[in-house]
C-alpha cells in the first residue's frame, strides 16, 4: 500500500500527534510507505532558524523512537527532496485562490497575526504536492487535516482532467478513536504544539510524573457519571478517546468499566505512561547520535527523490514544460 504522511517540526510532539497520526504510521509502515518531517511547512509561521534546525532533528528522532523503522519504510526530511517545492509551483497553477482562502486553518492562523506570510495561504498546495509526488493511496492523518486532504483530491482531479491521468487520488485515513485529541484543560480546543495551556498537552517526552499530574488535573465535569458523551461531557469523553485508542477498545466500552472519574484517571495515566516510557527511552539514545540521524535522513531523501522525481517529471511534461 502506497502511503505518505508528514509532521511539522514546529514544536515537541504531543499525544494528539502521536495517537492521531504517528501511531497509525508505525502500524501501517511497509516498503511503499513514506513519512516526512515537513520543515518547509514550519516556515509559514515565525520560527528561529536555530530552533527549526534543532526541532527538525528532534522530530526525526521522535519518529524513530515511536517505532518508524528506516528498514521498513522511507523516512526523510522534506526540504532535502527539492521536488516538493517544484511540484508545489506546478500545483499553485492548478489550485485557485478562492479555495485556499476558504481553508479553516488558514482563516484561523491568518486571523491571529498581521502581515501573515504568503506561505500560510499556499501551504495546503505544498501539502498536496507532498502527497501526489508519491502517488499515495492512503494518507494517515488526524481529523484536523481532513479539509486539506479534500483539497488535495480536488487539485489532483482537476489536474488529471486538464492534463491527463498523472496523479493517484488519495484517501485520508483517521484512527477509530483519538482522531482529534483535545486540550486537557480546554476540551473545546484541540491539543496543539503551540497554543495549549501549560497543563493542556501531554508531550511525547514528558516524565511519568508530569503525565500523571496532567491527567489528574484534566478538566471534567461535576455530574460524576462516567459516560461517553461529547455534548455534555467533552473533557471526560476526550479522556475516554485517549484510553480507547491506546487499548484498542471503543470509548463507550472503556466508560462501562468505570464508576469513578478518579479510577479512570489513574488507570489512564498508567496506560499513557506505559505507552510513552519506551518511546522516551529510545529517544534519548537516538537523539544522542546526530551522525546516525543525518545518515538516516540522507538515505531516506535518496529513496524519496527517486519516486518523487519520476512523478514530478510526468506532471511537468503533461503541463508542457520541456
Ligand atoms: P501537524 O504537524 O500539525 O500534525 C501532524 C499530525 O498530527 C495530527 N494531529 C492531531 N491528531 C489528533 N489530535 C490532535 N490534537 C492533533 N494535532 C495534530 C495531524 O492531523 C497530523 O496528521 N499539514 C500537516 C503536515 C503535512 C502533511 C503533509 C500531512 C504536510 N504535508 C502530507 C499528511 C500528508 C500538519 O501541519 O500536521
Amino acid at each position: 500500500m502506497r502511503i505518505l504522511s508528514g509532521i511539522q517540526p514546529s514544536g515537541t510532539m504531543h499525544l494528539g500527534n502521536y495517537l492521531g497520526a504517528v501511531r497509525q504510521w508505525v502500524a501501517a509502515q511497509n516498503p511503499e510507505a513514506f513519512f516526512c518531517v515537513v520543515d518547509l511547512h514550519a516556515l509559514t509561521l515565525e520560527i528561529e532558524p536555530s530552533q527549526l534546525r534543532t526541532q527538525t532533528w528532534d522530530t526525526l528522532a521522535s519518529l524513530l523512537a515511536a517505532g518508524l523503522d528506516p528498514a521498513q519504510c522511507t523516512l526523510f526530511i522534506q526540504s532535502q527532496v527539492p521536488f516538493h517545492t517544484q511540484m508545489s509551483w506546478l500545483l499553485e497553477c492548478v489550485a485557485s485562490y478562492g479555495e485556499l482562502t476558504r481553508m479553516t486553518q488558514f482563516k484561523e492562523k491568518s486571523g491571529r497575526q498581521e502581515g501573515y506570510r504568503v506561505g500560510l495561504l499556499t501551504y495546503p498546495v505544498l501539502m498536496a504536492g507532498d502527497i501526489l509526488l508519491y502517488s499515495a493511496q492512503q494518507v494517515p492523518v488526524g481529523d484536523d487535516q481532513r479539509q486539506h486532504l479534500e483539497l488535495t483530491r480536488d487539485i489532483a482531479e482537476r489536474f488529471n482532467n486538464r492534463y491527463g491521468e498523472v496523479f493517484t487520488i488519495p484517501v485520508g485515513v483517521q484512527p477509530p478513536a483519538a482522531a482529534r485529541v483535545m486540550d486537557l484543560q480546554e476540551p473545546s480546543r484541540k491539543m496543539s504544539k503551540s497554543l495549549s495551556s501549560p497543563l493542556g498537552s501531554i508531550f511525547l517526552l514528558d516524565e511519568p510524573s508530569a503525565i500523571e499530574k496532567k491527567i489528574k488535573k484534566a478538566v471534567t465535569d461535576t455530574d460524576g457519571e462516567v459516560r461517553y458523551d461529547w455534548e455534555t461531557k467533552p473533557g471526560l469523553s476526550n479522556l475516554l478517546e485517549i484510553f480507547a485508542c491506546i487499548t484498542g477498545e471503543t470509548p463507550a466500552a472503556v466508560a462501562e468499566r468505570y464508576e469513578r472519574y478518579g479510577d479512570l484517571k489513574s488507570d489512564l495515566a498508567a496506560a499513557v505512561i506505559a505507552e510513552l516510557t519506551p518511546v522516551r527511552e529510545r529517544y534519548d539514545v537516538l537523539r544522542a547520535d546526530p551522525a546516525q540521524l543525518a545518515s538516516i535522513a540522507a538515505q531516506g531523501a535518496d529513496k524519496a527523490s527517486q519516486v518523487a522525481g519520476e512523478r514530478y517529471r510526468l506532471a511537468a511534461s503533461a503541463m508542457g514544460l520541456i
